[in-house]
């Protein structure tokens, strides 16, 4: 049975979490000297930036919330998803006792910020279609074991994760199921937002850094129960998203037209790259992908990764990962960048 009050680490369930000086006084007044900002302006342009942000981001997450169907106390604003997944790791996991599963080969943050908070990470394989082996989970899960990250569509193999395996995972583990979406703009499937009402173990992240288009500002969401929610806000360092940020996305938020054009044109790019990489005779496998980037098996991925480089070409290579041996993946350019790509690998000997 999930229960998160028992999940949650005790010294988070009792500490006091900062109180800025925008939290402890909200309204209006003409004079604001309680945060020691400086208030003759400040050294950016047009004198911006000299207040601190809004520590609750209310305006953006009241935009957020309209644009992804759910209610603003159900999202988490972090310094990228990075943070989400570091704080999720923070908020249930007991260091040097506690651990957390994902499936290889998969996104490698979880791994890091496991070993950032010294918390175990147990990896179980994917199968040879990049797909779950609940098979495999038999005998792995066990009360140390406290999150399930489930990246879908996974990176780096950009296939999504089958809906029943993953049903069955938020049905049956009792501590947090965290599906990473960071690509899921660029598939046909729905999001597991839409399931948070049925799972209380659900959390599901989001970036604005992909099909958004705003790496640079490092904005991401979490979404999850209320509960879960105020936890994350508990313990996330008081001003996270800094006011740009919030200011630039905010007007993101207001004029999304741009979206859905752009998002289909890396669509029609990516199934145009896959279908011509295909013919090439240096690929051997082209991967289906639902993300914004494709997993190619070549014929000696450190050979010709280090002949994309010397052509100006940066790829991924990811040969040294469970499952990719003599693997790229490679992000979906522009429709010259893509052109420039297939032509230099043709000229591959
Ligand atoms: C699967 C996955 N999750 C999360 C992230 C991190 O996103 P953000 O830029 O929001 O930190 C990435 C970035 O590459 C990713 O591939």
């Amino acid at each position: 049975m999930f229960k998160l009050t028992n999940l949650v680490r005790p010294n988070i369930r009792g500490m006091k979490p900062y109180s800025s000086a925008r939290d402890e006084f909200e309204g209006e007044a003409s004079i604001f000297i309680d945060a020691n900002e400086n208030n003759l302006g400040s050294m950016a342009a047009n004198q911006q930036y000299n207040r601190y942000p809004d520590p609750h981001q209310k305006a953006l997450k009241a935009a957020i919330a309209q644009v992804k169907a759910v209610r603003p106390e159900q999202i988490f604003l972090g310094n990228g998803s990075d943070e989400a997944i570091d704080l999720l790791i923070r908020l249930v996991c007991q260091p040097g006792h506690d651990q957390i599963l994902a499936f290889s080969p998969t996104y490698g943050m979880y791994e890091v910020s496991a070993n950032l908070n010294d918390v175990e990470l147990k990896l179980v394989r994917l199968d040879e279609n990049f797909q779950l082996q609940l098979n495999k989970l038999q005998g792995q899960i066990h009360s140390e074991i406290k999150i399930i990250f489930i990246c879908s569509p996974n990176n780096p193999s950009g296939n999504l994760i089958n809906r029943s395996s993953i049903e069955y995972i938020l049905k049956s583990f009792s501590g947090l199921v965290v599906i990473d979406e960071a690509y899921i703009d660029f598939s046909a499937e729905e999001s597991w937002t839409t399931q948070l009402s049925n799972y209380p173990n659900l959390v599901v992240l989001q970036t604005f850094s992909k099909a958004w288009g705003m790496a640079a500002l490092r904005l991401g969401m979490a979404f999850a129960s209320e509960e879960i929610i105020s936890f994350l806000n508990k313990i996330k360092p008081p001003y996270n998203i800094n006011e740009a940020t919030q200011q630039i996305a905010l007007s993101a938020l207001q004029n999304t037209s741009r979206l859905p054009l752009m998002v289909n044109e890396i669509k029609a790019n990516r199934d145009f790259l896959a279908d011509a990489l295909t013919h090439l005779p240096v690929i051997k496998r082209v991967y289906p992908s639902e993300a914004n980037f494709i997993l190619v098996e070549v014929s000696d991925a450190n050979a010709i990764y280090s002949y994309l480089l010397n052509n100006g070409i940066v790829v991924r290579n990811r040969t040294n990962q469970p499952g990719c041996t003599n693997c790229l993946r490679v992000s979906v350019g522009t429709k010259d960048e893509n052109e420039r790509l297939l032509t230099c690998l043709k000229s591959y000997i």
